[in-house]
């Protein structure tokens, strides 16, 4: 046989036989009515995110970051140039446009740095932190190259890195980066074979050098209240060693916790845990649903004396690697709201001095920083731009393990690419640059230090011709108001409605 048909027949054997597969198959229409042809649409569905991106997308599109933002995160991580040419390309007229104050008598006096102490007075090992941490994100949802990555960045650049609620990994204990260990329900390395809490599991892990703070998840933005399951097909032998679960068996998180059920319980069990680490800061992390709910843990405080030492307050614009879309469009509380809120409640019961407030969602960049800082945040924490520090590239299929940038995957071949040393360099830079854009814009402002900065520094445009700054738009309560006189507040009927021994809403 000449050469010509022998190659001939090697390309169209194979496409014949798949075009007599889709007319008899019966569960694709498509294939059945056109085929072969049909599967251009789903090799162009494939291709969407990427075309999208690199062909379609202008620098202000492109969500959940654009391209604008996540540019600035990989100039910064890669070291490279993170100026911006000719002015603003964002329309300052426009309803979305928010502004800093700046001074007339910048402060180029101010400290280089910053660092929080956490930890009440209930605490014997407080931490002092960075002003931008590595959020909650498990191993599991990201790749062991990309936890690994991430707590050498963290070691090297003093900051810290939450383990999320997949337990720590010999991943995270590798280059001895400061451990954020986040309980959620699953109890997740600290848990009994049937899932319940387990005190002397806990306390092995919670009193290691690393493990700085403890964190307990009540929920996350992406999907409050939705708990997850990581399918047995999943769960590997590394997972299953770090959450503490047998391999090859689906690995659920409920949505609600085994050890407690009122604001009392929690903080009761948060004083166990903090007793059962040696001392360590104990916080909470949520995203705001139920005002009067946010009311009951305040007065749980004040009634049992127990004070949380710190509160992540998660966005409904926050990530997660997987969850339903109508959780992560309709359920709960933008950034913006449920910090305010949640200022308000500390403010106005007079907690705030022992109980730091912290701001996730969308934190990219020093402006975006000072607006959380303004609104009561003490730091913050970033969890995709750290991702894109990690190469990530938005192609959004964390969810299916098809990451094509080894970020988001258990696949060893996919996770070839992302070379743990490498990239720990750019996870350290992120953060130093950031930080350092942060820096310059206190300086901008002419303040001391970032605790300085007030709603009344932050104005956002109402319409094409009004804007306001956020004291007018949004009201802040006084130290102690909700104690004193809360019907002098927007939050009377939700506080009245709070009560410290029920979540639920007393009539
Ligand atoms: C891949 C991924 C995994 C996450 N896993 C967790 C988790 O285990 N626990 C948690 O509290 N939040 C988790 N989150 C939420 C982040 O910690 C963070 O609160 C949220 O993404 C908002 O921050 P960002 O906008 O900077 O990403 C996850 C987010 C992502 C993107
Ligand atoms: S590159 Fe990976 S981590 Fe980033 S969005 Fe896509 S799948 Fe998720």
């Amino acid at each position: 046989m000449v050469d010509w048909l022998r190659w001939g027949l090697v390309f169209t054997i194979p496409l014949l036989l798949l075009a007599l597969y889709d007319f008899f198959q019966r569960r694709h229409t498509l294939w059945r009515n056109y085929p072969l042809l049909a599967h251009v649409r789903w090799i162009m569905e494939d291709l969407r995110p990427y075309a999208r991106a690199y062909l379609v997308e202008g620098d202000l599109e492109g969500r959940p970051f654009n391209h604008q933002q996540r540019a600035l995160v990989y100039a910064r991580a890669k070291g490279q140039l993170d100026s911006h040419p000719f002015g603003t390309e964002l329309d300052v007229y426009s309803d979305e446009y928010e502004w800093l104050a700046h001074s007339m008598a910048p402060n180029a006096q101010a400290p280089s740095e910053w660092r929080v102490d956490v930890g009440s007075r209930q605490c014997t090992r407080p931490y002092s932190a960075s002003l931008l941490n590595i959020s909650a994100m498990s191993f599991g949802s990201l790749s062991a190259n990309a936890i690994m990555a991430l707590n050498k960045g963290a070691a090297a650049g003093n900051f810290y890195h939450d383990t999320g609620e997949g337990g720590i990994s010999r991943y995270h204990r590798s280059h001895g980066g400061d451990l954020v260990w986040e309980i959620g329900s699953g109890y997740f390395g600290c848990r009994t074979e049937d899932g319940a809490f387990d005190p002397d599991r806990f306390a092995e892990s919670a009193r290691g050098e690393q493990v700085k703070m403890v964190e307990i998840k009540l929920s996350q933005g992406a999907k409050p209240g939705h708990g997850g399951v990581l399918p047995g097909s999943k769960v590997t032998e590394e997972i299953a060693a770090a959450r503490g679960v047998p391999v090859g068996s689906d690995c659920i998180s409920p949505p609600a916790h085994s050890t407690f059920s009122t604001p009392i319980q929690m903080l009761e069990w948060a004083a166990q845990l903090r007793e059962l680490s040696g001392g360590k800061p104990v916080g909470v992390k949520l995203c705001v649903g139920k005002p009067h709910e946010v009311f009951a843990l305040m007065k749980a405080m004040h009634e049992t004396g127990i004070t949380l030492d710190y509160i992540v307050v998660d966005g409904a614009e926050g990530g997660t690697g997987a969850a339903p879309v109508e959780f992560s469009n309709r359920v709960g509380m933008p950034l913006r709201e449920g910090l305010i809120l949640m200022r308000n409640a500390l403010v106005g019961s007079g907690l705030k001095p022992e109980v730091k407030l912290v701001a996730a969602g969308m934190v990219h960049s020093g402006a975006g920083m000072a607006m959380n800082f303004g609104l009561g945040a003490d730091w913050c924490n970033a969890g995709r731009a750290f991702m894109f520090a990690l190469g990530c590239v938005q192609s959004m299929k964390c969810h299916n393990d098809m990451c094509p940038t080894g970020v988001a995957t258990q696949d060893a071949t996919r996770q070839r690419g992302l070379v743990p040393m490498e990239k720990a360099e750019r996870v350290a830079r992120f953060q130093r640059h950031t930080l350092h854009s942060f820096r310059e814009m206190i300086v901008a402002m002419g303040l001391d230090n970032p605790w300085q900065i007030t709603p009344a520094h932050i104005s956002e445009r109402q319409n094409s011709a009004q804007s306001d700054s956020l004291d007018h738009i949004h009201r802040f309560l006084e130290p102690g108001q909700l104690l004193d006189s809360p019907e002098s507040t927007p939050y009377a009927k939700a506080w009245a409605a709070a009560r410290a021994d029920t979540f639920a809403e007393a009539v």
